[in-house]
């Protein structure tokens, strides 16, 4: 079947997959050492869903007030509820003063405190001393800090010797016998040809899975398609079941309003016009981590007290900033309310959710990329040839539970680290192994599969059906009982897939087909979240488990891994977390009680 299609062959000493911020820093990172790049993108550049992101990117610069990489290491080690590898927790937050110098210095246009350093703003769990109160550590572009880095990094990677393959669609991984990774297959949507990558490393950046769900801030480009790559490289993905509901998604559409409204002096209010997240959190308030406020918000609805007819959403106020605030600090997010809450957000509060916006869990990775094939000798045995960035991968900072404005700081921190790790393991013009013929065989005929699926259901009816199931039955709140469903359900959709119908025949600007393949990495987000999060009987982070309220350190600090065949059977599997710092200068931090 796969030999009707003809193969252009392209050989590079590193590919990377994805432009977001992630995978913008390392192509042109590994362009100046001098290693051949290729980035090849679903999307143009700078439409990336990192533009998508407001608040801020964190680092203890300390401009407004004291700070340091210490606290802001403790706590992201907290934010993550312990899930997260200290090692890598260390390197991201130290490396995070000089990540945002050099962004600086690239171009990027923060804005600036009247002495003119960079404006920084408070952000949910960024605390003084180890806890203290909130401090002002996320650096801003106004609401615009996404976009602001994205386009400079877009403009950095013009500078350097980087080649680009704009709406070309990564189909799969070429893996050899030996488990080294070997190149990517991908198809460009814009002439319909398909084509060879090989490379001695490949780095994957292709961003979340946050379209799995119903409602949710991510792009519609958010389809897990690394992952699913990697996945059926038949490598596993590591915790999954920690997806992370963002307080304020605007009610119905689930536009994001950044996090920074609060920092900026927002507050929620539940139907009876009570502050009430004095009562969750006494001391952070409205800046308690992510999982805490939308827990909190979701019990506020559930226990009656939500507004509206249907008493289903939160109040987000910010009229008493007033509109000369508004119009400096949060000028998007003031637009936003009006185009999707029809709100005048100086005048009247915004209506809000707790919506899906991260993934915690991914392709994981050592602090320096590398992705693992964990073995029973060795759990931090790595897979040759290949790395993961950014939202696909779980290095694992985040652990649990991400604090917000870690994710553009992780962007820029692990994007720099691969180039880093990829000139140590790769010389400029080292040989590539031999082409195989017939190795995008599986690749093309996964391709040719879908192109010619004759059955009764559409894309979309699918893909709905997968989007409720994980709406209801993976939300803030789980149980047993809603997870086995969960898991029932959407095994029941695997098998739904060979029903798939597609239409378009046609090679190029073939939508259905790329929805088809989209859905088929979806789903593979989905049923490991699932099953991932069934088997986790404990509370950890955005894993909040009713039958098992508590978190577990006996049982507990491990990471999930979880494989899954072509037939949708997950398979899991455990590795510890680290229990251990990357240098001495810092001691590991002791799980304990989390209370903000
Ligand atoms: O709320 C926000 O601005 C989102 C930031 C983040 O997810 O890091």
């Amino acid at each position: 079947m796969s030999s009707a299609y003809e193969i252009i062959d392209h050989k590079y000493d590193v590919i990377v997959v994805g432009a977001g911020g992630a995978g913008l820093r390392a192509t042109f990172g590994m362009a100046i050492s001098g290693l051949k790049t290729a980035c090849i993108t679903k999307v143009f550049p700078t439409r990336s869903h990192t533009v998508a992101a407001q608040g801020g990117i964190s680092a203890a610069l300390g401009n407004m007030a004291e700070d340091h990489w210490e606290w802001h290491m403790y706590d992201t080690v907290k934010g993550a509820d312990w899930l997260g590898d200290q090692d890598a927790i260390e390197y991201m937050c130290r490396e995070a003063v000089p990540a945002v110098v050099e962004l600086e210095h690239y171009g990027v246009p923060f804005s600036r405190t009247d002495d003119g350093r960079i404006y920084q703003r408070p952000f949910g769990g960024h605390m003084r001393n180890f806890g203290e109160a909130p401090v002002q550590r996320a650096c801003a572009a106004a609401d615009r800090t996404g976009h602001a880095i994205l386009h400079t990094l877009y403009q950095q990677s013009l500078r350097h010797d980087a080649e680009f393959y704009v709406e070309y669609i990564a189909l799969d991984l070429i893996m050899g016998e030996d488990g080294t990774c070997e190149g990517v297959v991908a198809w460009n949507m814009d002439d319909g040809t398909l084509h060879v990558f090989r490379a001695n490393m490949v780095v994957m950046a292709t961003g979340g899975s946050g379209r799995s769900y119903f409602s949710c801030t991510s792009a519609h480009t958010c389809t897990g398609d690394g992952n699913a790559m990697v996945a059926r490289a038949g490598l596993p993905l590591q915790d999954q079941e920690f997806v992370q509901f963002h307080p304020t998604g605007i009610y119905g559409s689930g536009c994001l309003i950044t996090e920074g409204a609060r920092g900026e002096g927002g507050y929620l209010t539940n139907s009876q016009g009570e502050r009430f997240m004095e009562r969750y959190a006494p001391t952070a308030k409205d800046l308690a981590s992510r999982d805490v406020v939308s827990r909190s918000m979701t019990v506020e609805i559930r226990e009656g007290r939500g507004i509206g007819d249907d008493g289903d959403h939160i109040h987000l106020h910010l009229e008493h900033l007033g509109p000369e605030t508004l119009n400096q600090r949060l000028p998007g997010i003031t637009e936003s309310a009006r185009i999707f809450a029809g709100v005048d957000a100086t005048k009247e509060p915004i209506p809000v959710l707790p919506t899906v916006h991260y993934n915690m869990g991914g392709i994981p990775t050592n602090y320096r990329t590398e992705v693992l094939r964990p073995t029973v000798d060795d759990p931090n045995a790595v897979a040759p040839g290949l790395m993961a960035i950014g939202e696909c991968a779980s290095a694992s900072v985040h652990g649990a539970n991400r604090l917000g404005t870690n994710s553009l700081l992780d962007l820029v921190v692990f994007g720099r680290a691969a180039a880093i790790r990829a000139r140590e393991l790769v010389n400029p013009g080292d040989s590539l192994r031999p082409f195989r013929q017939g190795c995008a065989d599986a690749a093309l005929d996964r391709l040719d599969r879908l192109r010619h699926a004759k059955g009764g259901s559409k894309v979309s009816e699918i893909r709905l059906d997968m989007q409720r199931i994980m709406q209801n039955n993976a939300a803030v709140f789980r149980t047993s009982e809603v997870l086995t469903e969960g898991c029932t359900k959407i095994d029941a959709v695997w098998q739904q897939m060979s029903d798939l119908s597609v239409t378009d025949r046609s090679m190029i600007w073939n939508s259905d087909l790329l929805e088809a393949l989209e859905l088929e990495n979806l789903m593979i987000s989905a049923s490991t979240t699932l099953h991932s999060a069934e088997a986790r009987h404990e509370s950890r982070g955005a894993h909040a488990h009713e039958d098992y309220p508590d978190r577990d350190d006996e049982n507990w600090m491990k990471h999930t891994l979880a494989w899954i065949d072509e037939k949708g059977k997950v398979d899991l599997n455990y590795r510890p977390v680290h229990d251990y710092t990357l240098t001495d200068e810092v001691e590991y931090i002791e799980p304990r009680a989390r209370v903000y």
